[in-house]
């Protein structure tokens, strides 16, 4: 005999289908006229710890939930003191037994009782629907006692009928909220499991009459300059456009003039839908997406996308957005550059789609669907190829299509990611294409592109891109016939990404490859007082995958990381180039719409690194695509002999725009004139004995061991060879990388812990000597090191000679000097700046006069690794010491050593000691994305070999 335990109340939990009792999806807007109700705020709640622990009788009227906690809707109650967030990447938290989940299913049961307002229409005229706009993962909702219906797909919008239900006071809201369903087998995306009702929760009257579905099209032709609005709607009604003279029914078509819609030029038009029964706002785009020549056009042109890839996140919120921080994101996209945004992995709250259509941004917008935990089975079993699934997977295609559909913005709908491939997404596809001919169809798992409109790939290595785009790739017939983007690409976790400004070289010399998206927009670090910000394993995950949730380009607080600095500097939508010493600068138009009337110029004339005169430069409006040569003026007179000049020309906004003020700089470029005069140190003085020290010119050594103490008054210690670095989240490299990983090779042979070997201390003539070898515990490498001081009383020169020893085969990861100040605020420095830069992400590194402190120098990773470096120094201040370089070096400053950093986990892990640590770098080794994607190209290597540099010191008082 067997015994069923489960509760059958609990069993649609289980169930693959998307759910029962929801509406058909439709067109997501905000009436005019009709009345709504916000039910967001505090709600009631209760937390069991399965699905079936509590009976449904809180749905009941006359429940008392008074002894009941509260949450706030939207909201996830695990970040709000009950339960704990969970992260994984790709593994399913919980056995995978599709669509079985465990029996500990976290369960929110929520309360909120709420009265119509006073002028709410009365309840006989029209009814009224109860939209959710996102729940994870699985809800079961009771209005008045009534049970009215359950759903999954959690980030898409399921709307009931309620009107027959409402009562003007006293309603009671119930929904019960699972954490685990057969839903959450859709739902693996990278990133926290937050469950909760984490959108808006919204009572709509619907009048009778009222607009139900409608779908506007509005379609541009780009040879006859005119546009075709036709809007179909379920019910009858007018639309008008007041500035096109546009007054006609729906359902027939008009064609007139327009504006087109781009993300370089986002005109929309106001109009409206005029039902029997309701007014609907409409903002109306025109433009039309095709391929075409193999390439994805729209309005006649193909376009490169700079795009990124959003999560919506928050750091105390999590995926509960509110309009301002939406806003924020694509304010700091247009600020940054971008272009484009996928919504990965799902469609994002409506209102951010909104401000995409206003601001201007291209949109991919994707499908709530990841199964990427099924990769560990070789894809047996997977949901997506599964008949039983299907249903499931067309509700959530049709729940994004009809929501999103009237936004010009969205371009491409992409039916979801790392799902592998089968019948239930050419489903999708089909589906989709049947319901909108106007846009294309993305989806990255189908290599043979069966199911798509362009060839997407992510992380492809810059070889491979290059490949491709020379169209030597192979493929299908129907894969050679399609433009790439690189859906993904430049994993910005940690420092980095690097090599960006080489993909975008390859994205612009061949037109098949179409851009890309970085990934991704933002760390998802959540706010924690242990720790500053948590990641994955922060709260106790028995799986986890760390701070590989933390691989934004904006840290968690939205501020930009030096990523995304680089970023906007390698998209640009202006190059401006040339040798400042013929007088003319180079400027091109690389947008794909807009001639550049939005920009003004100016230029600047600087002395090692200040500005001495600056102006405006009239540059051409020129159209998109095309360029000149534009003269500068006379360059100052009088410039010192021996400065380093240099003009810095930049393009700024010509007037306020929506998204920044009038000269807000969108690019810039330096074009050098005179190249500086190297310091030069006459060796005059000699080293002198005095007693258990060594005196030469102004500086200190110990007479035994050679070692720096004193330079002037500054005291100074430890100054050796340093090559080791805290590794970035790049040089560790992801665990399934199957090519060389820097990180784990440099800690096997212990850079970390190299010993120095003092061989000799020669203090003779006009130098002293200090013979060293460099090297680590059990290897036979090692890097023969001298150093040599002279001086010519006042100034201190130091030469560094290495000579590698033994087969070295990994690249070093820095090279160059470090030591200790004993005090250290103030820094001043000549060279590149403001942030940081390393070999292979220093295209926004701008050579000039910079300011920080040695605070100020720190790039505040969530999870410490090397950061910081300035690139190409001449000359830098700090501690009362000024340091010139010979050549130009890589220059660092923090509170605490570089091994303190490379133990530390956690920002808060870093306590700054009485000492500041300074490195002098001739070399760093590349960045590259190897966390996901490629390592350093070759080129920025820092292999072992020869190397001679020097530096210069003397006292600043
Ligand atoms: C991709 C995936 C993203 C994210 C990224 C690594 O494979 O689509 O969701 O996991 O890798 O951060």
């Amino acid at each position: 005999m067997t015994f069923r335990t489960t509760s059958a109340s609990a069993d649609y939990v289980e169930d693959v289908s998307p759910g029962s009792g929801a509406l058909p999806p439709r067109a997501w807007y905000a009436s005019s006229d009709a009345r709504s109700l916000s039910l967001n705020g505090s709600w009631r709640f209760r937390l069991s710890a399965a699905a079936d622990a509590e009976d449904d009788s809180f749905a009941a009227e006359g429940y008392d939930a008074g002894d009941w906690a509260e949450v706030t809707v939207p909201g996830h109650w695990v970040l709000q003191g009950h339960g704990f967030p969970v992260y994984t990447n790709h593994l399913y938290p919980f056995p995978v037994d599709p669509p079985r989940v465990p029996t500990e299913n976290p369960t929110g049961d929520h309360l909120r009782v709420f009265d119509l307002p006073e002028d709410w229409p009365d309840l006989a005229e029209g009814g009224a629907l109860l939209r959710f706009d996102g729940v994870e993962s699985c809800a079961r909702v009771w209005l008045n006692g009534t049970e009215i219906g359950e759903f999954k797909g959690s980030r898409l919008p399921h709307e009931f009928a309620v009107g027959g239900l409402l009562k003007t006071v006293g309603n009671i809201l119930a929904v019960r909220v699972h954490q685990w369903s057969a839903g959450s087998y859709l739902e693996d995306q990278d990133q926290w499991w937050l469950p909760g009702i984490f959108r808006d929760v919204t009572l709509l009257h619907r009048p009778a009459g009222s607009a139900l579905d409608f779908f506007v099209h509005a379609s541009y032709d780009h040879v006859t300059g005119e546009g075709t609005l036709r809007v179909d709607s379920d019910v009858d009604g007018r639309v008008t456009v007041p500035a096109l003279d546009i007054d006609v029914a729906t359902g027939e078509p008009v064609t007139v003039p327009v504006e087109p819609w781009s993300a370089e030029t986002p005109r929309l038009y106001d109009g409206e839908l005029v039902t029997p029964g309701e007014r609907v706002p409409l903002r109306i785009g025109f433009r039309t997406v095709a391929l075409e020549d193999g390439l994805i056009k729209v309005n006649g042109r193909a376009v490169l996308f700079k795009g990124v890839n959003r999560h919506e996140w928050h750091p105390e919120r999590g995926r509960a957005l509110d309009l301002e921080t939406m806003r924020e994101d694509v304010l700091l996209m247009k600020r940054h550059n971008v272009n484009a945004v996928r919504t990965s992995h799902y469609p994002p709250h409506p209102a951010f789609l909104e401000l995409c259509d206003e601001y201007g941004l291209w949109v991919i917008d994707e499908c709530d669907l990841e199964t990427h935990g099924f990769v560990e089975q070789d894809w047996r079993d997977n949901p997506v190829d599964d008949d039983r699934w299907t249903p499931a997977l067309l509700d959530r295609a049709a729940r994004m299509v009809e929501r999103d559909k009237n936004h010009p913005s969205v371009v491409i709908w992409s039916l979801g990611n790392e799902a592998g491939t089968g019948r239930g997404l050419t489903a999708m596809a089909e589906w989709i294409r049947g319901r909108d001919a106007s846009r294309l169809v993305h989806y990255e798992g189908d290599v043979d592109c069966r199911d798509t409109d362009v060839y997407s790939r992510m992380y492809a290595f810059h070889e491979e891109v290059e490949r491709i785009g020379r169209g030597l790739d192979g493929g299908t017939l129907k894969r050679r016939r399609l433009p790439l983007i690189l859906c993904e690409y430049g994993h910005a976790m940690g420092n980095g990404p690097g090599g960006i400004a080489d993909y975008q070289r390859l994205f612009e010399a061949h037109e098949r490859l179409q851009g890309g998206f970085i990934w991704e927009w933002i760390d998802h670090g959540i706010k924690d007082d242990r720790y500053g910000y948590a990641y994955g394993g922060d709260f106790g995950e028995e799986l986890h995958d760390g701070n590989f949730v933390c691989d934004g380009l904006l840290f968690p607080d939205r501020t930009p990381s030096p990523g995304l600095v680089e970023f906007k500097k390698v998209i640009e939508p202006v190059a401006i180039s040339g040798d400042g010493a013929d007088g003319t600068v180079r400027i091109a138009n690389k947008q794909d719409f807009a001639d550049l009337s939005a920009l003004a110029f100016t230029w600047a004339f600087q002395v090692d690194g200040e500005t001495i005169e600056s102006g405006s430069l009239p540059v051409p409006a020129l159209a998109a695509g095309e360029s000149a040569e534009v003269k500068l003026p006379a360059p100052p007179e009088g410039v010192p002999g021996g400065a380093e000049t240099q003009w810095t020309v930049r393009a700024v906004l010509a007037e306020d725009t929506a998204w920044a003020p009038q000269g807000h700089v969108v690019a810039w470029g330096r074009l050098p004139v005179a190249a500086r005069a190297l310091p030069s140190v006459a060796a005059t003085e000699g080293p002198v004995p005095d007693g258990a020290l060594i005196t030469l010119g102004p500086a200190s050594f110990d007479a035994r061991t050679g070692a720096l103490r004193t330079i002037g008054s500054v005291e100074v210690t430890g100054l050796r060879l340093d090559v080791w670095r805290a590794p970035t989240d790049n040089d560790e490299g992801a665990p399934w990388q199957s090519d060389v990983r820097h990180g784990e090779l440099w800690r096997k042979l212990g850079l970390h812990r190299m010993r120095h070997r003092l061989d000799a201390v020669e203090s003779g003539g006009d130098a002293l000597t200090v013979r060293t070898r460099v090297a680590p515990a059990g290897w036979e490498v090692g890097l023969s090191t001298v150093y040599r001081w002279t001086s010519d009383g006042n100034r201190l020169r130091l030469t560094v000679s290495v000579t590698p020893e033994g087969d070295w085969t990994v690249p070093l990861p820095r090279l160059g000097v470090r030591f200790g100040l004993s005090g250290a605020d103030a820094v001043t420095w000549f060279g590149g700046g403001p942030g940081e830069a390393y070999p292979d992400t220093r295209a926004a590194s701008q050579v000039g006069r910079w300011r920080s402190t040695v605070d100020g120098m720190q790039t505040p990773y969530v999870r410490p690794q090397e950061n910081g470096a300035r690139a190409d120094v001449r000359w830098a201040e700090l501690g009362g010491l000024r340091i010139e370089g010979d050549p130009e070096f890589w220059f660092s400053a923090r509170r605490w050593t570089n091994e303190q950093l490379d133990a530390a986990r956690h920002r808060t892990d870093l306590v700054p000691g009485g000492t500041v640590w300074v490195n002098l770098d001739h070399g760093q080794h590349g960045i590259g994305s190897q966390s996901c994607g490629p390592g350093p190209l070759p080129r920025y290597y820092l292999n072992a070999a020869p190397a001679e540099f020097s530096f210069v010191f003397s006292e600043v008082r």
